[in-house]
């Protein structure tokens, strides 16, 4: 029997071709596992009415961990559709969205880059509670003292293992109540926590410093949208989606996936770069200890991205394929 279950949900689009190729990496880099496939995402609810079938749910609970494709989120969005992704990190409490940004060997990346956006994954503007008013529309917001003590916990736990910076990203000064609560609570339990320098910073400010000086971060914490966005941005600053990943955890589950989306202007021609998942299954194996496998993943995506063959989004010309290929020759 292999010492570990893991569930592989491709979702839509690109997911199709990236978790594969994850998969095979994790095989080659000799990962003890077994696979549980399940189906998410927008394809699955066209053809069956919803997102996440009780399959799925099963493959996450009776499983080590999950690793995730992507899921596309339409913006006409159908009566009765929940975004896959957003409605497993409710319904699991995957309240902690860790998104590491370091410098890569890819073209056009800054420099000495290390810093993890630590993002609130369960509420703010993502509960999806929206309304219309004739023609006047109102999205409700919502933060709660625990989840914003949860995820202030987690965020300086994380930087006292790093570099012991902790910056609190907000927007109190436009919004005293609920971006207040968040940045108060985190500040009143983290605040003055011995050997842990914490700053806060406003977000329109982080999205100029992290462009302008991102060397200065350690560890960012931020409510759900402005997470959302600023690991987009951090992600562009270090060679771009096609090699950010990310973890959703929480006190009993962690999905891991690529922080992109499923890509439909590529999805189905064989050119998604995979580093971003492979590199989510790198996440996924040092949340489960398996620590020396992670690092020889690592190493080895580091020297093919600097040796190639690259992938067109970083500047090459390789297929998925042949990139999964020279990674596991490789490894
Ligand atoms: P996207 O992340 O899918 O794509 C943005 C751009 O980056 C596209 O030009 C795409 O071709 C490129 N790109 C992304 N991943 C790549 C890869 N691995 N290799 C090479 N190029 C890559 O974002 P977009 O287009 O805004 O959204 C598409 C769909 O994905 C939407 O329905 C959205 O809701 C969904 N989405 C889902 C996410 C998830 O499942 N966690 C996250 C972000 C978006
Ligand atoms: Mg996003």
């Amino acid at each position: 029997m292999a010492k570990y279950r893991i569930a592989l949900i491709e979702g839509d689009g690109i997911g199709h071709e990236v978790i594969p190729a994850a998969r095979r990496v994790l095989d080659a880099a000799g990962f003890d596992a077994e696979y549980v496939d399940a189906q998410a995402g927008y394809e699955y609810f066209l053809d069956h009415g919803t997102s996440t079938p009780q399959a799925t749910y099963d493959a996450v609970e009776n499983t080590h961990a999950t690793l995730f494709g992507a899921a596309t989120s339409p913006t006409d969005k159908p009566d009765g559709f929940k975004g896959a992704i957003r409605h497993l990190r409710q319904k699991y409490g995957l309240y902690a969205n860790v998104r590491p940004t370091k410098t890569r060997p890819v073209p056009g990346a800054y420099e000495n880059v290390d810093l993890v956006l630590v993002r609130e994954n369960t509420q703010g503007l993502y509960v999806e509670q929206e309304r219309r008013y004739g023609d006047t529309a109102i999205a409700d917001t919502v933060i709660t003292k625990d989840a914003s003590l949860a995820i202030g916990k987690f965020a300086a736990n994380l930087a006292m293992q790093r570099r012991r910076k902790l910056s609190v990203v907000h927007k109190a000064n436009v919004l005293p109540v609920t971006q207040g609560l968040f940045l108060n609570t985190i500040m009143d339990e983290v605040g003055a926590m011995d050997g842990l320098n914490v700053s806060t910073m406003i977000v329109d400010n982080a999205a100029m410093q992290l462009v302008r000086n991102p060397q200065q971060f350690d560890v960012l914490v931020m409510t759900n949208m402005f997470g959302d966005i600023l690991s987009d941005l951090a992600a562009g600053l270090v060679g771009g989606l096609g090699i950010a990943a990310s973890g959703n955890i929480g006190d009993k589950f962690g999905i891991f996936e690529s922080v992109h989306g499923s890509a439909p202007d590529i999805a189905g021609q064989g050119v998604a770069n995979p580093t971003a998942t492979v590199l989510a299954a790198v996440l996924m194996l040092q949340h489960l200890g398996e620590t020396e496998i992670a690092g020889r993943i690592d190493v080895a995506v580091n020297k093919i991205l600097a040796e190639g063959p690259r992938t067109r989004d970083l500047g090459g010309t390789a297929s998925t394929e042949e990139f999964t290929k020279a990674l596991i020759a490789y490894l």
